[in-house]
């Protein structure tokens, strides 16, 4: 749906069973992974949203061939990467030009990494710096992106993360396949962990311990198929609506159940969330499964440490149940919310304001007192995912009408957002 605004009305009660498109961060890794593998990669359940067509586009710009049978389903002809033309434009996907920043510092050939007016904002210092450590000849503008990057022999490092972030770790893994010696990267928590599965997979000589990721050079990738499962990250927002909006009772099914994703889950549960999960087998090596969830009475809950890379996608839409919940919700230790697609504390504080919200933002975090009665209200998505879509679930709520301006960049992520929670019983028409 091509459209700006969500208008969204009060809602009785979400019910249906429904899935979700696949899962994102699967996506970009099946395209550039696929890029790099001998043969032809197969697949299935893609998830064609804006983000991930931004990093197909790049690996066709790179001269790859990609045979589309369907929206959602693929096959990628990977092998040696071609000189571009151009610049890589992954418009908003941080996940993209990271994971291909560490792929091009391994190229002999030079290439640009660009991006939207948004992408170049994001930080790109913190894949600049290991990648610099491993001999790279990376140059960034203030270090962001445009990223400039100069054919050079990679070597094998050992790198501590200074933050949990599976882009850094990733970028860096990559670089490894085209060192000289073996890349340790040590992380500081369970970020998600897709590249690692994935090129394992794939032939990668790959080992993971006691917080440690060892790839040794060398081990050819060859092509495998992937069936990608639903996006926890895209369910979230459906099991929240579901969690508070009264009569509810919803299943979602083949979604993406990953431990390293699935943080809300447990915070959820923690409050006192009516969710059964039914585990139904792997798909693409991550366990998969389905997910009920009925109306539920919550109550606060503080969330901090390890917990915050394994959700941290999801605290947008987790501010929307704090409101709902009886008692205090306190986050710590999400500072890197602030260098998402928007600062994400500063942007749903002041949001959900504009409803009626009270709420204290933190450096690292939030604190809300609940329950509150929302207001409607016109708001605005600032071209954040998963900003536009969070407005929307508090809009469920809020006692008159809610208009989410700004609200077609749900489609990075989650392209039939809006159809699917109609589908489910709500009221929402999407204006152009
Ligand atoms: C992603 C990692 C996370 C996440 C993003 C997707 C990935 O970012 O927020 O949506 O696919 O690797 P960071 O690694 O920067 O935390």
């Amino acid at each position: 749906m091509e459209t700006s605004s969500f208008v969204v009305r009060p809602t009785a009660g979400l019910r249906g069973r429904v899935t979700v498109p696949g899962d994102k961060s699967i996506s970009h890794r099946a395209v550039l992974f696929g890029a790099l593998a001998e043969g032809s990669t197969h697949v299935r359940g893609w998830l064609a949203a804006g983000d991930t067509e931004a990093s197909l586009r790049c690996v066709q710009t790179l001269g790859i061939q990609v045979e589309r049978h369907s929206t959602s389903e693929l096959t990628i002809y990977g092998g040696k990467l071609q000189p571009p033309e151009s610049a890589l434009d992954f418009v908003n996907a941080g996940t993209g030009i990271r994971l291909a920043a560490g792929i091009m510092v391994g190229q002999p050939f030079p290439s640009v990494l660009d991006g939207s007016y948004q992408l170049r904002r994001r930080p790109m210092k913190r894949i600049i710096t290991p990648l610099r450590l491993m001999g790279a000849q990376i140059e960034g503008d203030k270090d962001c992106a445009p990223l400039r990057i100069e054919p050079t022999q990679l070597q094998g490092i050992r790198y501590e993360l200074p933050m949990a972030s599976a882009q850094v770790k990733s970028a860096v893994l990559l670089a490894g396949l085209f060192a000289q010696g073996e890349t340790v990267v040590v992380e500081p928590g369970p970020a998600r962990d897709h590249t690692e599965r994935m090129l394992s997979a794939m032939g990668a000589d790959l080992t993971v311990h006691d917080g440690e990721v060892h790839l040794q050079p060398g081990a050819r990738l060859t092509a495998v198929d992937f069936s990608v499962p639903g996006d926890f990250s895209s369910a979230a927002f459906l099991i929240v609506a579901a969690c508070i909006v009264p009569d509810s009772d919803i299943t979602l099914a083949g979604i993406n159940l990953n431990p390293t994703r699935t943080g809300l889950l447990d915070v959820l549960l923690e409050m006192g969330a009516d969710i059964t999960i039914t585990e139904t087998g792997l798909e693409a090596g991550e366990p998969a499964g389905e997910i009920r969830v009925r109306h539920s009475t919550l109550h606060g809950v503080d969330v901090g440490g390890d917990m915050v890379v394994r959700m941290i996608d999801e605290f947008p839409v987790l501010m929307v149940a704090a409101l709902q919940a009886e008692g205090r919700t306190t986050v710590r230790d999400a500072h890197e919310l602030r260098v998402k697609e928007t600062d994400r504390l500063a942007v749903m504080t002041a949001e959900l304001r504009k409803m009626g919200a009270e709420m204290t933002e933190t450096e690292d975090g939030f604190i809300i007192d609940g329950p509150q009665t929302l207001m409607g209200a016109q708001v605005d998505g600032h071209d954040d995912h998963r900003v536009a879509m969070s407005l929307t679930v508090a809009g469920l709520l809020a006692d008159e009408q809610t208009v989410v301006d700004d609200a077609k960049c749900a489609g990075d992520s989650f392209p039939g957002f809006a159809e699917t929670l109609v589908q489910l019983g709500s009221e929402l028409a999407v204006m152009s």
